[in-house]
């Protein structure tokens, strides 16, 4: 399969990467590093991806963050580098990639656990993380030709607790491999509209 891994240079972007490559062409994009630049912030950026990576078989997206901060200072603009680039950034990349994706081919989007149970200062990331479940189930219901899409919502994952463990007190770690096995379920699987949660 050819497949477009977006955020491929991340934490859980550089293992789904490794699980991946062996039996696939792998055509990795990030912000500052990659195959191919882009900034899913910009729907320009996002379309000018596409074109140069052109006909692919499956779109995996693990980049993107979201505000986190207090919720007594919090403003929208505060909220909208998350909500344009890992809400929008991901809409994005299915409304315009949808041109590009080989009929049978799949999306695969990352939300997480924070939709569910939000740390204390996530309430923006709770709202993005929840938006992009909800997208998810609707637009399987739209795709045609067979096109699949599911998300992938990791917990706390292991190799990222010494940089997040003062924000999350209290998360059971999720191991790598469970993680990556969702994306690759999503990619190889038959399966569509599904919020792919990898709790501990
Ligand atoms: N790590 C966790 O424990 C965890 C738990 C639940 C959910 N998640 C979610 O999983 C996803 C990946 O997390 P991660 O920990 O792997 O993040 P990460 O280590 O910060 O990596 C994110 C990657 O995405 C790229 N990126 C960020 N913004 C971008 C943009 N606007 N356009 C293009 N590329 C962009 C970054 O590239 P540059 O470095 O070049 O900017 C980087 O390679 C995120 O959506 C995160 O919220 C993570």
């Amino acid at each position: 399969m050819k497949i477009l891994l977006v955020g491929g240079h991340g934490t859980i972007g550089k293992r789904v990467a490794t699980a991946l490559k062996e039996r696939n062409e792998l055509i990795i994009a990030g912000r500052s590093s990659g195959d191919v630049r882009v900034d899913i912030g910009s729907e320009g950026s996002i379309a000018d991806m596409f074109k140069q990576v052109g006909k692919m078989d499956a779109c995996i997206c693990t980049a993107g963050t979201g505000y986190y901060g207090p919720f007594a200072t919090m403003t929208a603009e505060h909220m909208r580098p998350g909500l344009e680039g890992k809400l929008m950034g991901q809409v994005n990349l299915v409304l315009i990639g949808k041109e590009y994706l080989s009929e049978g081919g799949s999306f695969t989007l990352t939300s997480g656990i924070a939709s569910e149970i939000p740390a204390r200062n996530g309430t923006c990331v709770a709202m993005i993380n929840g938006a992009i479940n909800s997208w998810v189930l609707g637009a399987a219901q739209e795709l045609k030709q067979d096109r699949r899409i599911n998300v992938v919502s990791p917990g706390l994952v292991e190799d990222s607790y010494d940089r997040y463990r003062a924000f999350f007190p209290g998360y059971d770690l999720v191991s790598m491999g469970k993680v990556v096995n969702a994306y690759i379920l999503s990619v190889e699987g038959a399966i569509t509209g599904k919020i792919l949660k990898v709790y501990a």
